[in-house]
């Protein structure tokens, strides 16, 4: 689908490696060599045309990313590096201050690392206790599971919507819903989930969301961090300095700006967030369910191709998403990129940051393929003709 809007694709390489990072269409490219090209110039502190129309550009990427997640406010939408920075943010700006020692976090054994650590720190710096959502047979979070291990001290779940390795989906409207019933906050890293699903934050009722522009055809270095108006202006900014500050005195008297300006200090990642705007524009044009549906056809397709290789172990069958992990019998799977690569075939291997999911599945490393809409039948046809022959895969793997 798209295919010829990516400039990435005259390279010849089959690109199923979508859950580290996507490729750029050109719609995106332009948008950012545009600002580059025709009207560089700093956000929010010129008075002179190049830098309002900067102003402009920037805001208008606020203004999208707030209607495509179905925000209240365009206050709500905080520009950050990434997923990562989010999360951090939110950890140390607002849960910092308010969580006890004795108070509990739920999360799972298969977050990322970017929604582990950050909680763990807390652990050593507040005194919580984190606790582990057990999993069900297919390693998925289920409201019951949760419930066994929600107490009177539990004050925030914080769970990724799509994890990166399982690629399962997990109920965040049912999970709010009895969250917020029992005063518990909900933290979302929607990484994996936003460009594949249709997320709308006033519907799953998420307290905080996270997620990074270039697993969704726009930029690195650029995300979101979405949380609700009313707990967002209790953040404490993690970064101070110009542009978040309204005035200053040579006594240490600082008067903040308001949201969402207060929780974005220094010069803005300008390019990102017209980039991360117009990624969106080009994934809405396409459409998210057309999307979705495109990726559930094609994970269908290869999860029964893989089926049929004797050698062949898939650790998440029954998954939501465009996310599967496998392993060759007996063959390091870090050894079975390696070989794909030697055919223009890029995948991931190893953890995949989620290191203490091999509690969970039993091993440590996987081979994961994670599409796009770009991805086609075809490019999975070269895949599994490859990794078919167990033999060519132990001779050519070195
Ligand atoms: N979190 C990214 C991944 O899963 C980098 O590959």
């Amino acid at each position: 689908m798209n295919r010829e809007d990516f400039p990435m694709m005259n390279t010849g390489y089959i690109y199923l490696d979508n859950g580290a990072t996507t490729w750029k269409p050109k719609y995106v490219l332009d948008k950012i060599n545009n600002y580059y090209t025709n009207y560089t110039a700093n956000a929010h502190r010129g008075d002179y045309d190049l830098s309002l129309k900067v102003d402009s550009e920037y805001e208008n990427a606020r203004d999208i990313v707030k209607e495509f997640i179905n925000a209240n406010s365009r206050k709500e939408i905080i520009f950050t590096s990434g997923t990562t920075e989010s999360l951090n943010i939110i950890a140390n700006g607002f849960f910092k201050e308010i969580l006890e020692p004795g108070d509990e976090i739920i999360i799972s054994e298969s977050e990322h690392a970017s929604n582990i650590l950050p909680w763990f720190n807390l652990a050593k710096t507040n005194g919580i206790n984190i606790k582990y959502c057990p999993l069900d047979d297919n390693h998925y979070v289920t409201l019951n599971n949760l419930k066994k291990v929600i107490t009177k001290n539990t004050k925030v779940i914080s769970l990724a919507h799509i994890t990166n390795v399982i690629g399962d989906l997990r109920p965040i409207k049912e999970i709010t819903e009895f969250a917020h019933a029992n005063n518990i906050f909900v933290v979302v890293d929607g990484a994996q989930s936003i460009p594949h699903i249709k997320t709308d934050v006033k519907d799953l009722d998420i307290d905080f969301l996270a997620f990074s522009g270039h697993k969704m055809c726009g930029p690195t270095g650029i995300g979101v961090l979405y949380g609700k108006l009313e707990l967002l202006e209790h953040v404490t900014p993690q970064n101070l300095g110009g542009g978040m500050n309204e005035s200053f005195d040579n006594v240490n008297e600082v008067y903040l700006k308001s949201l969402p300006t207060r929780l974005e200090a220094g010069t803005p990642n300008i390019e990102g967030a017209i980039g991360l705007g117009a990624a969106i524009e080009y994934l809405q044009n396409i459409g998210l369910d057309k999307i979705s549906e495109h990726e559930k056809n094609l994970r269908k397709y290869l999860v029964s191709k893989l089926s049929e290789i004797k050698h062949i172990d898939i650790i998440n069958e029954e998954s939501d998403s465009g996310v599967v992990s496998f392993n060759v019998d007996g063959i390091f799977a870090q050894d079975v990129a390696v070989y794909l690569n030697k055919y223009k075939i890029c995948v991931r291997a190893g953890s995949h940051c989620a290191k203490i999911l091999k509690n969970e599945v039993g091993v440590k490393n996987t081979v994961r393929i994670s599409i796009y809409f770009y991805n086609t039948k075809e490019e999975i046809d070269k895949l599994i003709e490859l990794l078919k022959d167990k033999n060519k895969i132990l001779n050519e793997m070195l």
